[in-house]
């Protein structure tokens, strides 16, 4: 009897969380189990990081690592922010060797190729980096809409359009998990401004929600399969977003279908305990309040025991996966000079050259060149934050890709602007550079020359090109001021051209920067204007390719330029005129101390900091400015090449589910160039009122020859065409005419089409996520 109870005690003990388990380790079938082999602390520490990677981490200056248990064969799993540069410290303790890694072109550099397989070479490139050097996840891409053009993180973002953002996203992300590496898309959803980023709550109805911010998101999810998805740290509607079971659960998993790994951004969100709940299976990069409240939630019933469980199980799913895990060797160097060459390549692709009266490019008569501008001198590779703290190996200057193709850059000037630097760089900076700052570094004042100067340069230069540069970085947006030209860059600019154009010579505008500026009022005085935005660590490379013709310009706007800030339809709900008082990190805490010995107070939640309302509602970018006539400087989508394209649509069809487009792009013009299509749609009066364009599908030639000719099928899913009815919470399509424009911006349309849907669609899905009043949205 005694031995009969004894057998049962041991089966009991065996067949629960134990410590007699001990001898399993993990492999990919066995998770259950190693789960069951847990004991609860062991459960808790699964689901919380091990915060951020100190000097004497395995991999200083990363972002951080899930977790181990070795007596269950549970490495940890490094993770390693991006998304254009993989971000860790270039020295180590007590280690002669530099780890550098390359400065790949920012976000909307990517997706300004408007080509897919550019954005899988960079994610190709970067993941083998992170490969090389020994880790398993890098944190990107960064997937938001550029809902406003001051998004301090914009630079990392994509595009104001969800096709595009979706597009390049999953091709990005394709290119790096082929490495066996993983991605993170961030920042789920709605992350589209950096003032009190931690708790800022935009608040926008469903179908805002659904059509933008989530679209961009779901088409890049279904097409790659990213192994895991970052929460924001912001709120949707009154709520965090790693809190709320509606976001990460319903619409992600259940209705999207996705079965990875959710893990929250860095210190985001409040109660641990909701987002084990919601689906947000891992807290990054791990608190010990958030442990203790886990493990007394579970303790206490509060949090049933097979929810950590659930989350537990996705975690080990990504280890299991892991390079770490399965003991891959890895050089601990990279081939820093092939990624150079994708940068630059990428890069360059996507330029933009946004006006032209022939000056461009070069003609053989052009030798000597006059570079005006602070940036042309100390360029801007990429935006700053997490993803780019660490030293890059290099920036090319303007002055250096000039030089590699054979250009003389006037001596003198570069002499002056040596000085002004350095006297700029005493004026910013009087203690020198602070050695972290998060906040872009303030820029330095142009120097007007004087007429005599100026005469003397206009005399030995062939042409004049002043690049004006803008930096942006991760916790700060940018202030209004930051879209429009300095008073001083404007004088600068206007002697330059008046002095260049009396002599019969051109200037070229060169933009370098994060994301949109006022380009209206002074467009005319250039005769040429080339948007980089921020290409990577090539930057004067790139450049210099454009400006000399070695690579003919395709990139197109992913964003528009608009002509004033107040213009677009978002602009007054956004904290555009915010003075920076205190970093995010300190704010939105819903007090305010007055005083030293004072309680806190609290304090009214403030518009456009506390909370954002989108009252724009659909209408971001061109789907605004293109409904209401409104002019715009650039439009989205425009882009200029040095030849010409004739388009014909050869065929048109909708079959069952599927709508196609082929288009016969010919190259009528002198030189080798490749072509963007893009395919808006205009859909029916009857249904629910919409844009009077939206993108549904876009392409890009190979490289065509003068004369060549490619055929370019484009195709999307007719329920792409439909739209999210708040009232029935479902995808809508009306029945009748629908229009299909084939054209080279969302201004310049070079054919229609027309297809008739002959019977209405609805898909229904989950009424959730509702704002909590209704929204007063334009119309
Ligand atoms: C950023 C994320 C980043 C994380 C880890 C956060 O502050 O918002 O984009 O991946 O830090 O570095």
């Amino acid at each position: 009897m005694k031995k009969l109870f004894c057998i049962i005690i041991l089966a009991g003990l065996f067949s629960q969380n134990n410590i007699f388990s001990q001898n399993i380790t993990l492999n990919k079938n066995n998770i259950d189990e190693v789960i069951n082999a847990m004991t609860l602390e062991e459960k808790v520490r699964m689901v919380i990081g091990c915060g951020m990677s100190g000097p004497d981490a395995k991999f200083p200056g990363t972002a951080g690592r899930s977790y181990e248990i070795p007596r269950l064969g549970i490495p940890s799993v490094y993770f390693a922010d991006g998304p254009h540069k993989l971000a860790m410290s270039v020295r180590r303790e007590f280690d002669s060797n530099f780890y550098y890694t390359t400065e790949f072109p920012s976000g909307s550099t990517v997706a300004a190729t408007f080509n897919p397989n550019a954005a899988y070479e960079v994610g190709k490139a970067i993941g083998t980096e992170v490969k090389d050097y020994g880790m398993d996840v890098l944190l990107a891409p960064g997937v938001n809409l550029m809902r406003n053009v001051l998004c301090g993180r914009n630079h990392e973002y994509y595009s104001e359009d969800p096709l595009i953002v979706g597009k390049i996203a999953a091709a990005y992300i394709n290119g790096v998990q082929s490495q066996g590496i993983g991605t993170s898309i961030k920042h789920f959803a709605a992350n589209n401004q950096e003032t009190n980023r931690y708790s800022n709550d935009p608040q926008m109805d469903q179908r805002t929600l659904r059509e933008l911010y989530l679209k961009g998101f779901e088409i890049a999810i279904k097409e790659s399969s990213p192994w895991t998805i970052m929460t924001a740290y912001n709120k949707i509607n009154g709520k965090h977003t790693s809190e709320n079971i509606d976001l990460t659960t319903t619409i992600l998993r259940d209705e999207w279908g996705y079965n990875g790994l959710v893990i929250s951004d860095w210190n985001a969100g409040s109660d641990a305990i909701a987002s084990m709940i919601a689906g947000n299976d891992m807290l990054q990069p791990g608190q010990e309040r958030q442990y203790n409240a886990i493990y007394e939630a579970v303790k206490n019933g509060q949090l049933e025991e097979k929810i950590l469980d659930r989350n537990v199980k996705r975690v080990l799913e990504l280890v299991v996966k892991s390079n770490t895990f399965n003991n891959k060797s890895y050089p601990n160097e990279t081939d820093l000079k092939a990624h150079a060459a994708i940068s630059r390549k990428v890069g360059t692709e996507g330029i933009v050259l946004l006006t032209n009266n022939g000056v461009l490019p070069f003609s053989e008569k052009v030798n000597q060149v006059a570079l005006y501008g602070s940036t042309s001198y100390d360029m801007v590779p990429a935006g700053q934050g997490f993803g780019s703290l660490a030293f890059g190996r290099y920036t090319v200057s303007l002055v250096e890709g000039l030089r590699n193709a054979n250009y003389e850059v006037d001596k003198n000037l570069i002499r002056k602007y040596q000085t002004h630097l350095a006297s700029e760089e005493k004026r910013l900076f009087p203690n020198g550079r602070p050695p972290f700052s998060l906040a872009p570094p303030p820029r330095a004042d142009e120097f007007i020359p004087t007429a005599e100067e100026l005469a003397e340069q206009v005399k030995s230069n062939d042409v004049a090109i002043f690049t004006i540069g803008r930096a942006s970085s991760e916790p700060v947006d940018r202030h209004v001021r930051e879209f429009y030209l300095t008073e001083n860059e404007l004088a600068l600019l206007k002697a330059v051209s008046d002095a260049y154009h009396s002599a019969g010579k051109k200037v070229i505008i060169v933009l370098n920067i994060c994301s949109p500026v006022e380009t209206a009022s002074w467009k005319s005085l250039a005769d040429a204007i080339i948007c980089a935005f921020q290409p990577g660590q090539e930057v004067g490379h790139c450049v210099t390719d454009i400006l000399i013709g070695k690579v003919n310009p395709s990139g197109k706007l992913p964003v528009t330029f608009a002509i004033n800030y107040g213009d677009a339809a978002s602009d007054k709900n956004f904290p555009f005129d915010y003075e920076f008082k205190m970093p995010s990190f300190f704010m939105g805490s819903g007090l305010s101390i007055q005083g030293e010995n004072e309680e806190p107070q609290e304090v009214k939640p403030v518009r456009n900091i506390d909370y954002t309302v989108y009252e724009e509602g659909i209408y971001v970018g061109y789907r605004y400015f293109d409904t209401f006539n409104k002019n715009v400087s650039f439009p989205f989508g425009h882009g200029l090449s040095y030849t010409t394209f004739n388009y014909n649509v050869i065929n048109s069809s909708v079959n069952d589910d599927i709508c196609s487009v082929e288009v016969t792009v010919t190259n009528t013009g002198n030189v080798s160039g490749k072509e963007v299509v893009q395919v808006y749609i205009t859909a029916p009066e009857g249904g629910l009122k919409k844009p009077s364009k939206e993108l549904k599908a876009f392409g890009k030639t190979r490289e065509l020859n003068p004369g060549e000719s490619e055929t370019l099928t484009l195709t999307w899913k007719t329920m792409d065409m439909s739209s999210f009815n708040d009232k029935s919470s479902s995808w809508e399509l009306a029945k009748g005419k629908y229009l299909w424009h084939i054209a080279t911006s969302a201004a310049d349309v070079k054919s229609t089409v027309e297809h008739k849907i002959n019977s209405s669609k609805k898909i229904k899905v989950n009424d959730v996520m509702k704002p909590a009043q209704k929204i007063a949205t334009i119309r």
